[in-house]
C-alpha cells in the first residue's frame, strides 16, 4: 500500500533568502544592481567599478576605485605550481571541465589560510577569486588550443589583461582593440549577478555549510555549465549554426512548440523574466558594435534577428511569454571577438564570479545565517513492516 504524505516542515523553507545586491522585476523586465539600472551601469562604468558596487553597496570614489583596482591587479597571478594541475587534462577537454577542476584546486592553495569567520580573510578571498578567474579561464583556453600560458600584466586593465592572456602568443604581441575590450567589459557587467539563479543558490548553499569560498565557486561553475543555465550561450550559437539560414526558421519554431520534441529555442525563455530580458537588448547592441569593429557581417546575426522577429509574433511564444534572454546574442558577439563556443560559458563564469562571491560574503556577514536545508514533499511509500526474502 503506498500513501502520499504532505509534510509540514514546521518552518519557512531555507530555499529563499534575503539579499540587498540585485533586484529583478520579471514582469517589467527590470534589473538593478544595488538600485542602479543595468543599462546605466553597462553604459557608464567598467568591470572594476561595477564589481566594487556589487561588493560594497555604493559606487566607489576615484580613490576607492583605484585602491580596489590595485587589490585585484596584484592578485591576478596564480601559484607557479598551479600550472602543473592542467597537465592532467586531455587537450580536448571542455574548458568548463577544466574550470570546475582548477578553481576547486585553488582550495588546496588557500584553504588553510582562509578563516571565513575573519572579515579581513574574507576580503582577501574575494580579491583572490575575482583576480584569478580571468587568469584561470585564459589558461583553460590556452591549454585547449595548445598554446603556452600567458602571464597577467599589471599595466593592463582587467578585461584587456584577459584578452591579452587569451590571444597573445610568444611570436607576436596581441594588439588590444579598445572597442572589443569595452564591449567585453560591458558583457561582463551584464553577467555579473542575477539574484538567486541556480548557480548563485548553489554557491550560497555550499557556503552555508562553512566550505571554503574557492570550493563554493567551483560548485557554482559546475551548476552554471548546464545548457538550461549558463551553458545556453554555447547552445544558442550551436542552434543558430544548425538552423543556418532564415528559410529554415519555421521548421525550428515548429519543433520548439512540439511537446513531443525535446528541442527548445536556446536563448529564449526565463524562469523569472516574462518580458524582454533587459540584458538581451544591451547584448544585441554590443553585437552590432563588435561586428562593426572587426569589420565582419555575420549571417547568423541575420538568422538571430529573424528568429527573434518571428518568435515574438508567434502566439505560442507570446502566450508563454518567451522572450530572448541574455544568452541569445552573446554567442554571436563572443565568436566575433575570436572566442570558440566552448569558451562562452567560462566567460559567463568569469563575470558571475563577482555576484557569486558578493553573495557568499553577504551571507556570511549575516549573524543569523544558518546552514541551508531545503525540505521536500514526500511522495514515497507509507510506513510498512519488513518482508523476509522467502515471503516476497
Ligand atoms: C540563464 O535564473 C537565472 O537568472 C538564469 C540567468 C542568469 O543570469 O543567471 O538569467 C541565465 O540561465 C538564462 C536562461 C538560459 N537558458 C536558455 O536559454 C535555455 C532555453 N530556455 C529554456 O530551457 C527555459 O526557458 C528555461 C530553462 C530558461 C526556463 O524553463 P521553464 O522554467 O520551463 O520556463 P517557463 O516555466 O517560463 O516555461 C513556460 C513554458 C513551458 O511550457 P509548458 O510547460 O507551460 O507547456 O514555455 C516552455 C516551457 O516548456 N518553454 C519553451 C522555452 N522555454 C520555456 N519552449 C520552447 N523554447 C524555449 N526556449
Amino acid at each position: 500500500q503506498t500513501g502520499k504524505f504532505t509534510f509540514d516542515p514546521g518552518y519557512t523553507s531555507t530555499a529563499s533568502c534575503e539579499s540587498q545586491i540585485t533586484f529583478i522585476d520579471g514582469g517589467e523586465g527590470t534589473l538593478l544592481y544595488r538600485g542602479y539600472p543595468i543599462e546605466q551601469l553597462a553604459e557608464n562604468t567598467d568591470f572594476i567599478e561595477t564589481a566594487y558596487l556589487l561588493l560594497e553597496g555604493e559606487l566607489p570614489t576615484s580613490e576607492q576605485c583605484a585602491e580596489f583596482r590595485n587589490n585585484i591587479t596584484y592578485h591576478t597571478m596564480v601559484h607557479e605550481h598551479f600550472n602543473k594541475f592542467f597537465d592532467g587534462f586531455r587537450r580536448d577537454a571542455h574548458p568548463m571541465a577544466i574550470m570546475c577542476g582548477a578553481v576547486g584546486a585553488l582550495s588546496a592553495f588557500y584553504h588553510d589560510s582562509t578563516d571565513i569567520n575573519d572579515p579581513q580573510a574574507r576580503k582577501v578571498a574575494v580579491h583572490r577569486m575575482i583576480a584569478k578567474m580571468p587568469t584561470i579561464a585564459a589558461m583553460a583556453y590556452k591549454y585547449t588550443v595548445g598554446q603556452p600560458f600567458v602571464y597577467p600584466r599589471n599595466d593592463l586593465g582587467y578585461t584587456e589583461n584577459f584578452l591579452n592572456m587569451c590571444f597573445s602568443v610568444p611570436a607576436e604581441d596581441y594588439e588590444i582593440n579598445k572597442t572589443l575590450a569595452d564591449a567585453l567589459d560591458k558583457i561582463f557587467i551584464l553577467h555579473m549577478d542575477h539574484e538567486q539563479n541556480a548557480s548563485t543558490s548553489t554557491v550560497r548553499l555550499a557556503g552555508s555549510s562553512g566550505a571554503n569560498p574557492f570550493a563554493c565557486i567551483a560548485a557554482g561553475i559546475a551548476c552554471l555549465w548546464g545548457p538550461a543555465h549558463g551553458g545556453a550561450n554555447e547552445a544558442a550559437l550551436n542552434m543558430l549554426m544548425e538552423i543556418g539560414s532564415v528559410d529554415k526558421i519555421p521548421e525550428y519554431i515548429g519543433r520548439a512548440k512540439d511537446k513531443s520534441d525535446p528541442f527548445r529555442l536556446m536563448g529564449f525563455g526565463h524562469r523569472v523574466y516574462k518580458n524582454y530580458d533587459p540584458r538581451a537588448k544591451v547584448m544585441q547592441k554590443a553585437s552590432h558594435e563588435v561586428l562593426d569593429a572587426v569589420g565582419i557581417s555575420d549571417p547568423l546575426l541575420d538568422v538571430a534577428k529573424e528568429l527573434e522577429r518571428i518568435a515574438l509574433e508567434d502566439e505560442y511564444f507570446v502566450e508563454k511569454k518567451l522572450y530572448p534572454n541574455i544568452d541569445f546574442y552573446s554567442g554571436i558577439t563572443l565568436r566575433a571577438m575570436g572566442f570558440p563556443p566552448s569558451m562562452f560559458t567560462p566567460l559567463f563564469a568569469l563575470a558571475r564570479t563577482v555576484g557569486w562571491i558578493a553573495q557568499w560574503r553577504e551571507m556570511l556577514e549575516d549573524p543569523n545565517q544558518k546552514i541551508g536545508r531545503p525540505r521536500q514533499i514526500y511522495t514515497g511509500a507509507a510506513k510498512r513492516d519488513f518482508v523476509p526474502m522467502n515471503q516476497r
